[in-house]
């Protein structure tokens, strides 16, 4: 299978990402946690992507189409994959296509985490990640076993320099007016489905897995 996860920031699609990779042998590209190891690393790309990111502003097209089309070509990405965080805009969109078109393949389903803005801050402000894994918690909605312990590897976890409440305003504002042009271009090829992302999250597994039956 080849999917897309699209949706607004803290709606869930790096919560759902494992559970999903895992069931169906997928390889998961988060756009998002390579910029975070490519800004933690100060490789050149990390060090182009910073300023863009600590904002809450999309990376250009460019870095990212590259990033991807690069990860791509990973034989573990060759039955299929999930991209999470990408493609971001329609040019994003048009270029993966071309991508896959060159190798006969094109994308199978894209699910639409639809959540409504107002409950986002409180996603996004609790949540504590493992930037080793990309593994996800919450406080309130998904605590680790010990806190501020990822229950893994027992490593510490730490909070997005993006997740607070100023950051999240602009990252929506990138969301509606550059993302959601990309959910019309889906929807055109008859691929989306449309999740209630704001229910539980073992709800929104549920959902997921009878889209993908
Ligand atoms: P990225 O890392 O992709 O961030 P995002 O899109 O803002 O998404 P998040 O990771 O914040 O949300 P999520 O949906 O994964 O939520 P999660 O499951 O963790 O991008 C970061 C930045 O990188 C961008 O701003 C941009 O600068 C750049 N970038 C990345 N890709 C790019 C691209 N293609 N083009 C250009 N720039 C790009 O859940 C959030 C919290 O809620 C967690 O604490 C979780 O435990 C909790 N939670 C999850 N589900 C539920 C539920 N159902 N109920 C209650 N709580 C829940
Ligand atoms: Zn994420
Ligand atoms: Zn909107």
């Amino acid at each position: 299978k080849r999917l897309i996860l699209i949706g607004p920031p803290g709606s869930g699609k790096g919560t759902q990402s494992p559970i999903i990779k895992d069931e169906y042998c997928l390889c998961h590209l988060a756009t998002g946690d390579m910029l975070r190891a490519a800004v933690a690393a100060k490789t050149p790309l990390g060090v182009k992507a910073k300023e863009a990111m600590d904002k809450g502003e999309l990376v250009s097209d460019d870095l990212v189409v590259g990033i991807i089309d690069e990860a791509l070509q990973k034989p573990s990405c060759q039955k299929g994959f999930i991209l999470d965080g990408f493609p971001r805009t329609v040019v994003q969109a048009q270029k993966l296509d071309e991508m896959l078109e060159k190798k006969g393949a094109k994308v199978d389903k894209v699910l639409n985490f639809a959540v409504d803005d107002l409950i986002l801050e409180e996603r996004i402000t609790g949540r504590w990640i493992h930037p080793a894994s990309g593994r996800s918690y919450h406080t309130k909605f998904a605590p680790p076993k010990v806190p501020g312990v990822d229950d893994v590897t027992g490593e510490p976890l730490i909070q997005r320099k993006d997740d607070t409440a100023a950051v999240l305003k602009s990252r929506l504002e990138a969301f509606h007016k550059q993302t959601e042009p990309v959910i019309d271009y889906y929807s055109k090829k008859s691929i989306v489905a449309n999740l209630h992302a704001e229910k539980p999250p073992k709800e929104v597994t549920a959902e997921v897995q009878k889209v993908l039956s």
